[in-house]
């Protein structure tokens, strides 16, 4: 097992706890419907961005109706619980888990119909090259739809929040909504 990773097993048992099985994050399947809002999924080719423990993933494919969803995460331990969450959700004929590398993505060119991404992005600081890894894997006419935590202004984040994000020994690369704008 990777020695650096953040969301370990007690992480991820901890957030799924608070957040809803398969969810490292808030909001659920209702916040995964609001993101998808008028972005046609089903018969869809999807690239799932952070895909953590897998809820997400899944409901793409079983809920949403995607044809074929590859879910992308750097860390070992969320891989192994969303190929879990895949296999009991019967799902695995539609649903892979790939372990990655930060950095650009590895597929070809013009490769999927929508890229999804769930509170995950916080964790890629180089949001414009991110911007163009997306577009470059996104089939003409594509979607790029995704929820992140944004901080509110430009520049580094307040002394409280620098503290916070130090003593939970995150790796938090918040961006505000005009760099966001500009990266896409
Ligand atoms: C807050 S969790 C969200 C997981 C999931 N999308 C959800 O909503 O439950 C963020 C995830 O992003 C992953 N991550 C961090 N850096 C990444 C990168 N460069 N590429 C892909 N995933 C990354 C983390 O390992 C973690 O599983």
């Amino acid at each position: 097992m990777q020695d650096d990773v953040l969301y370990d097993r007690q992480v991820i048992a901890f957030l799924e706890h608070i957040w809803g099985d398969g969810f490292l994050s808030p909001g659920g399947p209702e916040e995964v419907a609001r993101v998808l809002a008028g972005v046609d999924v089903a018969g869809a080719h999807v690239l799932d961005i952070g895909s953590g423990s897998g809820a997400c993933a899944v409901l793409l494919a079983r809920d949403h109706g995607a044809a074929r969803v590859i879910g992308i995460d750097v860390e070992a331990p969320v891989c192994q619980a969303a190929r879990r969450r895949v296999d009991v959700e019967n799902v695995a004929d539609r649903v892979e888990i790939e372990l990655v590398e930060p950095g650009p993505f590895p597929f070809a060119d013009e490769t999927f119909d929508l890229v999804f991404s769930k509170d995950s992005i916080i964790h890629i600081p180089e949001k414009a090259a991110m911007a163009r890894e997306v577009f470059r894997i996104l089939k003409p006419g594509g979607r790029f739809a995704a929820s992140d935590w944004l901080i509110s202004h430009e520049g580094p984040p307040s002394d409280e929040m620098a503290d916070y994000i130090r003593e939970e020994w995150l790796d938090f690369a918040m961006a505000s909504p005009v760099t966001y704008a500009k990266a896409v």
